[in-house]
């Protein structure tokens, strides 16, 4: 027997209740005394009661249902605790032991429940939704849906508007309340094309009990210790039903549409998800899509009811305008492509190209006079390469729109052919630089850059029409080729007369993208074969489309190329040409590297993008997606830099050999090193890395010194050799370094004067005393020093200055005790202090050894000591020193282009200046955010240090980590730093403009501000 049915009864106002009247019944009825605060409720009458303590949930149920359909709500909310290991609330018995107690209100019996109150928060209440949480909801409706699978229950036997079997009648029923008539249409349309797939697929769409309203505001969330919110329990059972159990995912991700009204594909996690814990069958991703259009369109006519119903509804007022943003969203991309986009992420391709297009891109061919281009062989035409890693198009040219047709020109110039890009390529020409989306750069068609006018003709049958600069040849089954760039013949000078209309129908989506719909009205019957009309000079755009009357972009953006590309197939095949691109997979050849590279050589992300160019301080990705690059502070100049790639290139085609033979490069190179050491620094060692710069000066110490014991701080990396290592003491990279380091190496306390054992004015004074001690004392005990190494500005540690004095302090006590100073400029040395070409002049110290690496190569393997003669000479008696490819001609070359490119291109001043411009905005979000706790550092070496709380410097360890993660979604490179992981290092190359550094700025605080 159906219990309650919405067609019967279809206005539904709330009960009238106040909250003087709900605390009465929660005291009479159950026992509970509190005050009572209205929640919102579209149907019902929902109270929170708080006693004591303790918080309940008292809901007045609305007439119109009936016992059985509460009871059945309460059976099923115990079973999905139970089963489905999901928080829910309890339900707390009237004092006559009933579930479900009636309760005279204002003349009316109403029925009363009262439950626990489930604490935590929303979805709603955060601007961002994080990709975690999203998937957790996923999860939670696969997890509900498996509890109640096989539950059953006289009480399911209602219907429900919210049923979304019944959506296209309530939308049917309820549009009249949609006043606008735009948006009514809108809705039809959107609802009828959806119903339209629904209907055959029905048949094949599993039906269960599902809570039937699993939607952001139904979600409990809690904070987790990253500080994203994750759904944890879910409340409201009050649209319980039987239903398809898809659906539940899909009212869940409509839910979510709001939070990136640009982006359908937030709602990927989620079903993702859900399918790793219920697989969805081929019918129920084909059915998810609609039914998140029939949820979005369900809503939007209820609420403009419910608002006309209920006027000063509050609650109801406030969700018209997200659900007429979700609405926007679920309609802004064709069902076809969402449903193609999840069928790719789910690994599930559609079984093959329809026919028309299979004939046109493939069977269609130069040589039986059916292809497009007649006069056009495929061998007077040439690939162009536009792709990421393109080595026609530097940097230079990212996000240039004339890059092409330079390209084009050029490549015609050269080989006397015509160019062809590729359909399917992710276009590094439409990569944008300091965006926080990922821009459209996949090419939905071929292009032709023609040379000179060629005749177009028809390469198979069709209905032709013509539509402002468009041509669109329509097959039998619906499939459309379009053509932009061609001039049609006029009707009397060929087959095609202008002015006909490809009727796109449905409304424009954000990206130009059109909802599918609607079909040709009129147009020209078009032989195989016939002419068209002709193209050229310039761009011919050939673009194929199996769904019918929709006209695709000319782009799509990285998540829903696979969709836009099952939708659009390769068009080459009309050419003559067979090119088609094959996509890169991130993830296998993560895979790959998983399998073959030491994994303890770890990489930045779970998942991280597949990066293959870069250019200065911007890095893009096979899809070319450009990240700001804030992390390289190898990379000095920048990436991809002309003038060292250039200088690379003509040295090795020169000479590449080792220092035991005598050229140019090494002697002006070691020269120039000397020169920018202090006085009396006048020896340079050429070798490979930090490492062993490190490694080499620890040697020179202990030989010039005949001591062994070595002195260092704590939260110090300076290698990965035996020795370099044996004196690292980061605890972020060897969780045991402090316990495992040997007996002549000796740990000073960390000198952080932000969050050390000392902090305030007099703090570097304690640190510089109570390392004098440490180093006293080895003297007294006659072992003495061989070394003191330190980076001379605190990098290891986030980026800090040391505190004032203290080097001149520890040298002063170190070489008292006999041993050498080293300074590790690996990191913090070579301008990128701004202030200071060395991190030891801001100590105002001079050390005897100066090791340096990283930026002196820009990422070529180079590292050198600078040291003093003496020392070299004592060094020397022990033997030779050969590093076979340390000072080759190469690396020299290197060195010394580096140092003039410094030089010519003012990097240090730039650094400088970026850098106190980069620091005033991390300062001022540190004004607004409760999280930054500090900012460190100078120039271009910053550390934002987040803390969980100001007072007690609680590292927010998993914030940080988050806080990358979601900064990489916003196209921002960067990483955590420091024994507790909880710095952002800021060490970009140091041609970071100011553009670029507010465009990080602007990112940092929106995830700080939307939540990460
Ligand atoms: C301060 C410092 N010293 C030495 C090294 C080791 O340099 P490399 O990786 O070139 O061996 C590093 C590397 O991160 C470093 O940061």
């Amino acid at each position: 027997m159906v219990l309650f049915d919405f067609f019967e009864s279809a206005e539904l106002p709330n009960p009238q209740v106040d909250p003087d009247q709900a605390a009465a019944i929660a005291q009479q009825v159950f026992g509970v005394t509190g005050p009572a605060r209205e929640l919102g409720s579209q149907q019902d009458c929902n109270f929170l009661i708080q006693s004591g303590e303790a918080r309940f949930v008292l809901k007045i149920a609305n007439p119109v249902f009936h016992p059985q359909e509460l009871a059945a709500q309460h059976a099923a909310m115990r079973l999905v605790a139970q089963r489905g290991g999901i928080e829910v609330p309890l339900i707390v018995p009237a004092a006559d032991g009933q579930e479900l107690a009636w309760a005279d209100v204002g003349g009316a019996r109403l029925i009363t429940r009262l439950m626990t109150y489930l604490p935590g928060e929303q979805l709603a209440e955060v601007a961002h939704v994080s990709p975690a949480a999203v998937a957790e909801l996923g999860a939670t409706s696969a997890r509900m849906c498996q509890a109640l699978a096989d539950f059953s229950h006289p009480g399911l036997d209602r219907v429900l508007q919210w049923d979304l079997r019944h959506a296209a009648r309530v939308v049917d029923l309820l549009l009249p309340f949609v006043a606008d008539a735009d948006r009514a249409r809108q809705v039809r349309l959107a609802t009828a094309a959806a119903q339209e797939r629904l209907r055959r697929l029905a048949g094949d769409l599993p039906e269960q009990a599902i809570h039937g309203d699993l939607t952001e505001d139904n979600v409990v969330c809690r904070r987790r210790d990253d500080g994203r919110l994750i759904p944890a329990g879910v409340i409201d059972f009050g649209d319980l039903a039987r239903s398809w159990r898809i659906a539940d995912l899909a009212v869940g991700c409509q839910s979510l549409l709001h939070h990136a009204p640009r982006d359908p594909m937030i709602v990927a996690p989620a079903v993702a998800a859900f399918h790793q814990i219920t697989p969805l069958s081929r019918a129920e991703i084909e059915a998810f899509w609609p039914l998140v259009v029939q949820r979005a369109a369900t809503l939007v006519v209820s609420g403009e009811q419910q608002a006309s119903l209920s006027p000063d509804n509050g609650y109801v007022a406030g969700a018209r305008a997200r659900d007429w943003a979700c609405f926007t969203c679920a309609t802004s991309i064709p069902v076809e492509v969402m449903t193609e986009a999840l069928l790719h992420l789910l690994h599930r391709p559609a079984p093959g190209p329809r026919s028309t297009a299979a004939s046109w891109s493939t069977a269609a061919s130069w040589s039986t006079g059916t292809a497009l281009l007649p006069s056009l062989p495929p061998a007077d035409m040439v690939l162009m390469d536009l792709s990421v890693t393109s080595t026609g198009l530097g940097g230079d040219r990212w996000h240039d729109p004339d890059a092409e047709a330079e390209l084009a020109t050029q490549i015609a110039g050269d080989s006397g052919k015509v160019a062809v890009a590729r359909h399917g390529e992710y276009r590094i020409t439409r990569s944008r630089p300091n965006s926080a989306l990922a821009p459209e750069t996949c090419a939905l068609h071929a292009e032709v850059f023609l040379t000179a006018p060629v005749p177009v003709h028809a390469p198979l049958r069709g209905v032709a029409e013509v539509r402002g600069g468009t041509v669109a040849v329509q097959a039998d089954d619906g499939t459309t080729l379009h053509l932009d760039g061609v001039r049609p013949d006029t009707a009397s000078g060929g087959a095609l007369a202008s002015g006909g209309a490809l009727a796109s129908g449905g409304a424009p989506a954000s990206g130009g993208a059109p909802v599918s719909g609607g079909a040709p009205a009129g147009g020209q019957a078009l032989d195989s074969g016939q002419r068209i009309g002709m193209a050229g000079p310039g761009r011919l755009r050939i673009q194929l489309c199996t769904v019918n009357g929709l006209r695709p972009p000319a782009f799509a953006g990285p998540a829903l190329a696979p969709g836009w590309l099952a939708v659009c197939p390769d068009p080459s095949g009309l050419l003559g040409l067979d090119v088609a691109t094959r996509p890169a997979d991130p993830r296998g050849l993560l895979a790959r590297r998983a399998a073959s590279f030491a994994h303890v050589q770890e990489h930045y992300y779970a998942d991280p993008p597949q990066i293959e160019a870069g250019w200065r301080h911007h890095l893009a990705d096979v899809t070319a997606r450009a990240y700001l690059d804030m992390i390289n502070n190898v990379t000095i100049l920048g990436h991809g830099h002309p003038r060292l790639a250039e200088a690379v290139a003509r040295q090795w085609a020169l000479l590449n050999t080792n220092s035991r033979f005598h050229y140019a490069q090494l002697a002006e190179f070691t020269e120039r090193l000397a020169g920018l050491a202090p006085d009396g620094l006048d020896t340079v060692y050429l070798v490979n890395s930090g490492s062993e710069a490190n490694d080499l000066a620890l040697r020179l110490a202990c030989i010039h010194t005949g001591r062994r014991d070595i002195v260092c701080v704590r939260e110090a990396y300076h290698g990965w050799s035996r020795a370099t290592d044996e004196v690292s003491t980061s605890t972020a990279d060897n969780p045991r370094a402090l316990q495992t380091r040997p007996d002549w190496v000796h740990v000073l306390r960390t000198p952080n004067t932000y969050r050390g054992d000392f902090r305030g004015p007099a703090a570097g004074c304690q640190y510089a005393r109570d390392a004098a001690g440490v180093i006293e004392g080895l003297h007294r005990d006659g072992a003495g020093v061989a070394a003191f190494i330190a980076e001379a500005y605190y990098g290891n540690a986030g980026g800090m200055p040391l505190p004032d004095g203290y080097l001149t302090s520890v040298y002063q006590a170190v070489r008292h005790a006999g041993g050498l100073c080293i300074a590790d400029e690996v990191q913090v040395g070579y301008g990128r202090l701004g202030d200071y070409f060395w991190g030891f002049e801001q100590q105002q110290v001079v050390p005897d050894i100066i090791t340096v690496a990283k930026g002196m190569g820009n990422g070529h393997p180079l590292g050198a000591v600078i040291t003093r003669r003496d020392i070299a000479d004592s060094f020397a008696k022990e033997g030779y020193f050969f590093s076979s490819t340390g000072a080759s001609p190469v690396s020299c070359q290197v060195g010394n282009t580096v140092l003039d490119v410094l030089a010519d291109e003012k990097l240090q001043e730039n650094a400088r200046t970026v850098g106190a411009h980069l620091r005033r905005r991390m300062e001022e979000l540190q004004s607004r955010h409760e999280i930054i706790g500090a900012v460190h550092g100078t120039g271009l070496y910053m550390g934002v240090e987040l803390v969980r709380d100001r007072s007690t410097l609680e590292p927010a360890t998993a914030e940080t980590a988050a806080i990358c993660d979601r900064l990489l979604e916003l196209g921002v490179i960067v990483q955590p730093t420091a024994d507790r992981m909880n710095v952002l290092k800021i060490k970009p190359p140091l041609c970071l403009t100011a553009a670029s550094a507010d465009f990080f700025a602007d990112m940092l605080d929106e995830a700080l501000t939307s939540g990460w």
